[in-house]
């Protein structure tokens, strides 16, 4: 319990040396300034596990305090302290959010154990979080599904190697689960309690990629306004996956390997090395060997990556996991407590067919289909021509509404995929194969606006205007 991180906040330099005595004695770790103001860029810099704050201070007081920490961070306990036993104080602190009040004139007991208290909630809260995204990450879709003989080595495989410090390849083809199996590797090993940082290596320019990795100190390009860390530094303590590694660029990759070897990075523009505490997993879908064979990756970093190789199965390879992913995704996105079911000759199609695109297009078309289906079994005429045919035939699609205009169809189609997804952006755009700006585009066209009342699951199709970059 020792060491957790204690901001106290008094205009009065007395008293913040005299709580810092008194706490550093029970072994926390504390940080003092005299303004309401330095409180606030503190928390914003740094991590506290509880804030004291005198409420009385010139320019900010600790009302202001409170308020500006509880938008920041709404978890971090906050304990004001008063001089007088004022209750209207009082009320009003624990109103906004403190977690409690203390006279000024406190015993040292009492201060000892007001902490102790605050702490405790503080870590019951994130252990809550933190149980709660598990739980989530359990139930909803981050379960891997597969019972083949490929897919049980490879959890086998994960079983074994997730709590090394080894570094892993995944490799395998698009839409096989990669991320998916590096995330749960990162949860089963023992960094799970830190971050799970991911960057695609193929979908950033290369200086970007560069100070992205490594950080960059204040100057060192245009823009560059201030010191950054890289990514390589926010993984500290968890797991840092670099994906589709196979497209980094070859100068990249003398840097990567040099940070590997040395498990410290070189900031962009900046010569004092930083040391680096993360597991490391690389995953791509091109071939690496090939890419070594041909002079487009280096071999020594391929050696230094492939310590553990990891092969995801194409689905096309494992097609007895088809009817339990089909099942899997029908129970997933299954609306109103209904969940719809697959007929006999469907399933047969899906199993015969030979998946390029792997889970992600099962996941795709089972989606469609769900869409396009009106009763409650999902049969042949739901599923994609070439998956029905064999091949595209685009002059058999049967139009219900022969009245409608080609617009119209358009229009009442995007209308349907969206409430499906409930609004989402991505989602919509997704299963309707066109990017987001061009469904922005025909919304606007097409008049087509959010109905008020829909609930905002997050991706809200009308204001976020675009993605991360990483
Ligand atoms: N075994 C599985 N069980 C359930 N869902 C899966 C499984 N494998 C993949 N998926 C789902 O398929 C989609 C693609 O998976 P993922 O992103 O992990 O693939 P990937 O191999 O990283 O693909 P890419 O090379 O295109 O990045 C995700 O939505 C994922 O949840
Ligand atoms: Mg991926």
């Amino acid at each position: 319990m020792a060491g957790e991180k204690i901001l106290v906040v008094d205009d009065e330099q007395s008293m913040t040396q005299f709580l810092g005595i008194v706490l550093r004695k029970e072994g926390y770790q504390v940080v003092t300034v005299n303004s309401g103001r330095e409180a606030l860029d503190k928390v914003k810099a740094e991590t506290f596990d509880a804030v004291i704050s005198d409420i009385k201070m010139p320019g900010m007081d600790g009302i202001q305090v409170l308020q500006e920490i509880k938008k920041h961070d709404s978890n971090i306990p906050v304990v004001l302290m008063t001089a007088y036993a004022s209750q209207q104080s009082a009320i009003d602190a624990v109103n906004l959010g403190a977690f409690q009040y203390l006279l000024k004139n406190a015993k040292n007991d009492e201060i000892k154990l007001v902490v102790r208290n605050a702490l405790e909630m503080r870590r019951v809260r994130s252990e809550n979080q933190f149980l709660k995204r598990e739980l989530k990450r359990g139930h909803e879709e981050k379960a891997i599904i597969g019972s083949s003989e490929e897919m049980t080595r490879v959890f086998k495989m994960v079983d074994k190697v997730a709590d090394s410090e080894a570094t892993i390849l995944i490799q395998g083809d698009s839409g096989t689960g990669k991320e998916l199996i590096a995330r749960e590797i990162h949860y089963r090993s023992r960094r799970a309690n830190g971050p799970f940082v991911s960057i695609n290596c193929g979908a950033i320019p290369r200086d970007l990629l560069e100070s992205n990795l490594f950080g960059h100190v204040k100057g060192s390009f245009t823009g560059a306004v201030k010191d950054s860390p890289g990514l390589f530094q926010v993984a500290e303590s968890g797991t840092f996956v670099l994906d589709e590694v196979g497209e980094m660029p070859l100068a990249t990759q003398v840097k990567l390997l040099r940070a590997l070897q040395e498990r410290e990075i070189i900031p962009v523009g900046g010569t004092q090395p930083v040391k680096i505490d993360c597991r490391l997993v690389a995953a791509t879908n091109v071939d690496l060997e090939k890419e070594v064979a041909e002079g487009r990756f280096r071999a020594d970093l391929f050696f230094r990556l492939n310590v553990i190789p990891l092969r995801m199965p194409a689905l096309r390879q494992r097609r007895d996991d088809i009817p339990l992913l089909v099942d899997h995704f029908l129970k997933r996105h299954a609306r109103g407590g209904t969940c719809k079911v697959v007929t006999k000759e469907a399933m047969e199609l899906l199993m015969k067919y030979d998946w390029p695109g792997n889970v992600r297009e099962l996941e795709n078309v089972m989606e469609r289909a769900m869409i396009l289906d009106e009763g409650g079994s999902i049969g042949p005429e739901d599923l994609p021509d070439k998956i029905r045919f064999g091949h595209s035939q685009k002059g058999s699609l049967v139009i219900d509404s022969p009245n409608m205009t080609l617009d119209e169809l358009e229009k009442e189609y995007i209308l349907k995929v969206l409430n499906y997804t409930r609004w989402q952006k991505k989602r919509s755009s997704e299963l309707l194969g066109i990017n987001a700006s061009t469904l922005y585009r025909k919304l606007i066209n097409y008049g087509i606006e959010k109905p008020a009342g829909t609930r905002d699951e997050g991706d809200d199709i009308m204001s976020d205007s675009g993605e991360a970059a990483a």
